[in-house]
């Protein structure tokens, strides 16, 4: 594989670029071509010793995109290192193009040069976050019934159950999320007919793809029960109870909180948040299926460190990347609706928001915020 190199894009270029391609081709022996002033970068490969056995070509290109200027200079600038660079792949004599440069020329460039896939409408950007090597998915998938009769439908075993048998995660664990705030429904078959009970609980399947995910109960210890802390202010005389459990004095130690069990009751409780005061007053409908924080919130501490990379990819109102950032992890969220999507950054103290892009479908935390603070 040859890599063109945009010799000229970037912080301190072409100086680092050029060191960068020179220890790339020493170490490992990868092919380059360097595009770019090339009085300005042979200069610079003179820096770096001996470098005739590289396997570095240079090609000249006249003109340099800024990282400051327009996305479109690349229309004008047709002799400019991104132009170029994208040509030598075009023609065939390079497979791939790597620039430090200014972005949003780069994917103008590649845009004009190379085209889009086929299917694609609109290239995106992407990045590479380092993620853990093994992740974890966790779904709220709610329940639901079957229209028009009183029966459960069954897809959201189905789709369990397809995950574990199809595309290889364990089911580490399932828990049920009890919204005691829930409405009676389905109304049809609750309040009216009377022949089922309120519907109150999320399924919400925690997924793996090894059988020992990551994870610490310690960090999401319930507060004990009344009866607990008398038995840990009082202590407790060990003996085998009539249930045949064997209750040692370890059982008196306290361990700060008692290990929660797979029903989580929160209610949803944001109703003067700084989220919807900014929906009001910009007119904004907030979005109306939001988490209650602390959903997000158990499965982050429980199955994450600070640093770790948490995906969202239904955000809505973006509760999830505003608790990950609230908790010093690193977040990325995708969602469809703009409306939602511009909502969300009222979550935040400072959004930055890309100026071309300003309808952008997806943020991400510690790139597009500055702020903590979960609404
Ligand atoms: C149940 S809501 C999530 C609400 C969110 N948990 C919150 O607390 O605000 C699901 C969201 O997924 C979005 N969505 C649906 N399909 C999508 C897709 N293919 N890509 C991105 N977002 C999508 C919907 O617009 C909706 O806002």
């Amino acid at each position: 594989m040859k890599i063109v190199v945009d010799a000229m894009g970037g912080d301190h270029a072409p100086g680092v670029v050029v060191a960068g391609a020179v220890a790339e081709a020493r170490e490992r022996g990868t092919a380059l071509i360097l595009v770019g002033i090339e009085e300005q970068v042979r200069a610079e490969l003179a820096k770096h010793g001996d470098t005739s056995g590289l396997p570095i070509e240079v090609v000249h290109a006249s003109e340099v995109v800024a990282m400051d200027e327009h996305t479109m200079a690349v229309r004008a600038k047709r002799d400019s290192s991104l132009m170029v660079g994208m040509r030598l792949v075009k023609e065939g004599r390079a497979d791939a193009f790597a620039s430090a440069g200014n972005s949003g020329a780069v994917m103008a460039a590649a845009l004009f040069a190379l085209g889009r896939i086929p299917g694609v409408e609109r290239p995106a950007l992407g990045s590479i976050y380092p993620a853990s090597p093994e992740p974890c998915l966790v779904i709220d998938i709610g329940g639901s019934w079957v229209k028009g009769v009183p029966t459960r439908s069954l897809y959201h075993f189905e789709l369990m159950i397809a995950l574990c048998t199809k595309v290889g995660f364990y089911l580490a664990e399932e828990f049920y999320w009890w919204n005691k705030a829930k409405l009676p429904s389905p109304a049809e078959w609750v309040t009216v007919r009377r022949i089922r009970v309120k519907d109150a609980v999320d399924p919400v399947w925690w997924l793996s793809k090894t059988p020992f995910p990551k994870a610490d109960n310690r960090r999401v210890l319930a507060p004990y029960s009344d009866s607990m802390k008398t038995l840990l202010r009082d202590g407790y005389k060990a003996k085998k109870r009539p249930s045949g459990w064997d209750i040692t004095d370890k059982f008196s130690k306290d361990h700060g909180g008692a290990i929660p069990p797979n029903i989580l009751t929160f209610s949803h409780t944001e109703s003067n948040s700084r989220y919807l005061q900014r929906c009001r007053d910009e007119g904004l409908a907030p979005h109306p299926a939001r988490f209650p924080p602390a959903l997000p919130e158990f499965f982050i501490k429980f199955l994450t460190d600070p640093g770790d990379l948490v995906l969202d990819p239904f955000a809505g109102s973006n509760v999830t990347g505003a608790v990950a950032e609230s908790l010093g992890r690193r977040w990325l969220a995708y969602e469809l609706v703009d409306d939602y999507l511009r909502g969300s950054t009222f979550r935040f103290d400072r959004v930055v928001m890309p100026e071309e892009n300003a309808e952008a479908v997806s943020a991400a935390g510690g790139q597009t915020t500055g702020g903590q603070a979960p609404g």
